[in-house]
């Protein structure tokens, strides 16, 4: 992810000379950006009052990396955690001195530029640092503001996961379309084909789902009859009410 975020800031345009990266085994696209002045794993001391720090260790790693990163903070600086299930005050404990912190939760697509990351500021952070950190995550994405932390958790359920969500309903497609006599490749080119452009269509086309949904399905069609049983009592809402309850609740519980 952090690595995504690299990325692109350098499509964007931010000239590599001007981060520093801290990675122990850094990736060999890291490594050959190094020719272009990144600086990989510089001594720590030699970095003070930077502009912007990104965190994007594991959240079981937060303990041993943060307290290295104190020397780095100044008055201006922001620091913008992207680790799951951390909080701003788990954050502040763990760099062991007061700063402006931002915690925001991506999700996959930032790979490709096409993700979204939800952000939360906390109360010192200045307009011009969340500014600043909108910027740095836009470079992954749309980003959206929240103002109350706990949000965060069904943030995380929701776009967190949600990707796979998006996988599980290529799988679900392509088995059922396999049962129904297709070619097991068949199905699954037309389910992966047919989730991504209908995704891609409602990006594009600005419409509700709700009446993209409406525009494919004629009466008395095809198409009406699969979602009068996908949207039945005990069709796909309850499972996803369900779903996304669970993962907030773990959301919840890995936060502490
Ligand atoms: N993947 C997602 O969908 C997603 C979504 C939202 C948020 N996040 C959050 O984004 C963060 C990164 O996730 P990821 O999936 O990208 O995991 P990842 O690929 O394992 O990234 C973690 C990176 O941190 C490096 N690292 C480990 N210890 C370090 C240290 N002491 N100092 C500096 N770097 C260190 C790791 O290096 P090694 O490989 O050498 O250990 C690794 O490159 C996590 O906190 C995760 O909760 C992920």
């Amino acid at each position: 992810m952090g690595g995504a975020l690299l990325e692109g800031w350098l499509r964007l345009g931010l000239d590599p000379k001007t981060v520093a990266v801290f990675e122990p085994q850094p990736a060999s696209q890291i490594s050959a950006l190094g020719g272009r002045g990144l600086q990989i794993n510089p001594n720590i001391n030699s970095l003070t009052n930077v502009e912007a720090i990104v965190v994007a260790v594991k959240p079981q790693t937060a303990a041993a990396a943060l307290p290295q990163l104190a020397s780095m903070i100044g008055t201006a600086t922001v620091v913008v955690s992207i680790m799951a299930g951390r909080t701003i005050r788990s954050i502040a404990t763990a760099l062991g001195r007061p700063c402006a912190l931002v915690r925001a939760m991506p999700n996959t697509p930032a790979a490709i530029g096409r993700g979204i990351s939800v952000a939360v500021a906390d109360k010192p952070v200045t307009k011009a640092q969340r500014d600043l950190a909108d910027t740095l995550l836009s470079a992954c994405g749309e980003v959206a503001w929240v103002d109350d932390e706990d949000l965060i958790n069904p943030v995380t359920a929701l776009s967190g996961g949600g990707p796979a969500y998006v996988f599980l309903l290529m799988e679900a497609m392509a088995e059922a379309g396999r049962k129904a006599g297709l070619p097991a490749d068949l199905a699954m080119r037309l389910a992966r084909v047919t989730v991504s452009g209908a995704g891609e269509l409602a990006r594009l086309s600005g419409e509700p789902a709700a009446q993209l949904r409406q525009n494919v399905t004629s009466p008395k069609g095809t198409t009406l009859e699969a979602l009068k049983i996908l949207m039945a009592d005990d069709g796909i809402q309850p499972l996803f009410d369900r779903a996304i309850a669970a993962a907030t609740r773990r959301s919840r519980e890995l936060a502490g």
